[in-house]
């Protein structure tokens, strides 16, 4: 197959035709990389069994992990979900935008989509080509992560082009993504929620709308899957790039000291520019100056890190407060869960 590649130009014309034919071929069928403002996604129509069957087959991922479906409109869900008082009371807050719910749905969404689950993860993206592209194709689309099974996420189009190029039929390249990390993913009962993955929109910014917000054990603590996860893509090895990363539970000090003693060959150190002169050696992999920055880097630096031919990438452990979780939570992934305390 060949991969059909699209940049967008800011110029309407252009780019209306560009939507147009993205549009076409997910009612067709088919599938396209579309940009959101967290990570890329791999978009099919969610209406269509077959559609899902391609996109497991394109990210060689599990079939028994769902996938996300992505309206224009927090309204548009009625149409695939039971709906709730609270669903919409967080919609009015934070759609369009990174959080995605999950619902019990409606038969018009195919088995495949949900993995055979009685719910289906709702989501509505703020990106205005991913906008486009949905108003324009007039289906739900069902769109995971544009990356191969496993390694991270790709937060631009040429990240989508080495994992997707001849498997898929189109990438819209919308630049980079803002956000850099995916959506949060939360669970309702009653007024209640809990976060099943830590994404931008945190706790705090939920308990202004729900009455309890949790988070998942499996959050804190990639071991705890269990039989049954909550959430099934908990249970996979996620975000890992092929260079072993190293996560190190220290301060500055002791981080410092501890590369210089164990670390050999061409190793890399992920940090945030602050603390850029506190390594002698290694390759510098920069995060940027704040968590929103070292969020919007992290997989384009764990991508660059096997570009590089790393040995090694070492990373101090950031703290799992509100602010950083989601952070917290891929680093701690990508590291396959082990910390390492000097
Ligand atoms: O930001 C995002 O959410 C991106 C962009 C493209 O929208 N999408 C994304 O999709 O990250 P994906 O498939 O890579 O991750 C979806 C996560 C998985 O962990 C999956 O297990 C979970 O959501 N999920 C989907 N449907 C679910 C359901 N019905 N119940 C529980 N978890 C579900
Ligand atoms: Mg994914």
């Amino acid at each position: 197959m060949v991969t059909e590649y699209c940049k967008i130009t800011g110029m309407p014309d252009i780019d209306a035709g560009i939507f147009k034919k993205a549009a076409h071929i997910i009612v067709s069928g088919g599938l396209v990389a579309i940009p959101t403002e967290t990570v890329y996604g791999l978009a099919g129509s969610a209406l269509m069994e077959e559609s899902a069957k391609k996109i497991y087959e394109a990210k060689g991922r599990p079939s028994d992990n769902p996938l996300i479906v992505h309206i224009a409109e927090p309204k548009e869900a009625e149409k695939i979900a039971k709906t709730s008082d609270v669903f919409y009371a967080l919609a009015e807050r934070f759609m369009p935008g990174p959080l995605t719910v999950i619902l019990p749905k409606r038969p018009c969404i195919p088995d495949s989509v949900t993995a055979g689950l009685p719910t289906v993860a709702i989501r509505c993206p703020a990106n205005s080509i991913a906008q486009s592209i949905i108003r324009m194709s007039g289906h739900p689309i069902a769109a995971p992560s544009a990356n191969r099974s496993g390694i991270p996420s790709p937060t631009k189009a040429e990240h989508v082009k080495v994992d997707m190029d001849g498997r898929i039929d189109m990438i819209v390249d919308g630049g980079p993504c803002e956000i850099g990390l995916e959506s949060t993913v939360i669970c309702l009962s009653d007024k209640n929620c809990t976060i099943l993955r830590p994404g931008a929109v945190t706790a705090e910014m939920l308990s202004e709308v729900c009455d309890e917000v949790s988070v998942a054990r499996a959050v804190m603590d990639p071991a705890v899957g269990g039989a049954k996860p909550l959430s099934p893509g908990m249970k996979y090895r996620h975000y890992a790039p092929a260079t072993p990363i190293f996560l190190v539970d220290a301060d500055d000090e002791t981080f410092t000291r501890y590369i210089d003693k164990t670390s050999f060959g061409k190793y890399g150190v992920l940090t945030t520019n602050d603390k850029a002169g506190y390594f002698q050696k290694g390759t510098l992999l920069l995060l940027g100056n704040d968590i929103r920055e070292a969020s919007q880097r992290l997989f384009m630096l764990l991508r660059q890190a096997d570009e590089m031919n790393l040995t090694a990438l070492y990373a101090q452990l950031p703290p799992p407060n509100d602010e950083c979780l989601a952070f917290y939570n891929r680093l701690v992934r990508a590291a396959g869960g082990q910390i390492i305390k000097p």
